[in-house]
């Protein structure tokens, strides 16, 4: 069986799947960090894979980027593929001043401004959160590991470029560490599906700190820590 966007049969998927939001990044992660890696999925080219880590078998695919795009992908691994969890690998800006460039963060919760939430008919605003245990299990792995993440609140964002260049202060006032445009819809996905969810982001640019570029090296680095504390908490028992 396969669906409109994914033309993996049933039980190509493992039953965790590392997504990142460029399909070409999941080819990256499949290629460097798995054994035994097949392409499962090709259309629109949102490349997916399954393979082993360290004995247990896992899959990444891409997301796209927005909620819209994470929204089809995820529901479709949840619901037709039977996967129990899906961790977001991206990147996102930096809103605080203690979240530096490359600095890693484990998304507690998820607010958004996306109209996504409307389709669930809720008499009052619905707080998107992460799994706990997978939450948990990333930031052992990450201080064991020596790399530094930050859990907390983000944004997750439909407008890339907002005609109002302010209305990110109104977040960050309210301890929002960053933002990105996938997490919330991902975390809506999982609450309706009861299955577990988790977004993990490399801060890639800052709205307060500036001239903080990164090397295309200090950006491979940083970006392989973010896969390996997902991995290794994947396989953390
Ligand atoms: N805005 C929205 N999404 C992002 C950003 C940003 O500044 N950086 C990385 N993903």
């Amino acid at each position: 069986m396969s669906t409109d966007h994914n033309n993996a049969a049933k039980g190509d998927f493992a039953k965790t799947v590392l997504m990142p939001g460029d399909p070409l990044r999941a080819k990256y992660i499949a290629e460097k960090f798995l054994t035994d890696a097949r392409q499962v999925n090709s259309v629109r080219n949102m490349l997916g894979y399954t393979g082993n880590y360290n004995g247990k078998e896992i899959s990444v695919m891409g997301s796209g980027m927005g909620m819209p795009s994470i929204g089809i992908y995820s529901y479709e691994l949840f619901s037709v593929y039977d996967v129990d969890t899906i961790i977001r690998v991206g990147t996102c800006g930096g809103y605080n001043e203690n979240v530096k460039v490359r600095d890693v963060i484990l998304a507690q919760a998820a607010c958004t401004n996306s109209n996504y939430i409307s389709q669930y008919k809720l008499n009052g605003h619905f707080a998107p959160i992460a799994d706990f245990e997978t939450l948990l299990k990333a930031k052992t792995v990450a201080e064991k590991m020596g790399i530094k993440v930050v859990v907390g609140n983000i944004l997750s964002t439909d407008m890339f470029y907002n005609d109002d260049s302010e209305a990110w202060k109104q977040w960050a006032s309210m301890g929002v560490l960053g933002v990105e445009m996938e997490a919330a819809a991902l975390y809506m996905n999982a609450a309706k599906l009861h299955k577990k969810a988790l977004a993990i982001n490399t801060v890639s640019d800052h709205f307060i700190i500036k001239g903080t570029d990164t090397t295309p090296e200090e950006r491979e680095k940083s970006f392989d820590d973010m896969i390996m504390i997902a991995l290794e908490s994947v396989i953390l028992q």
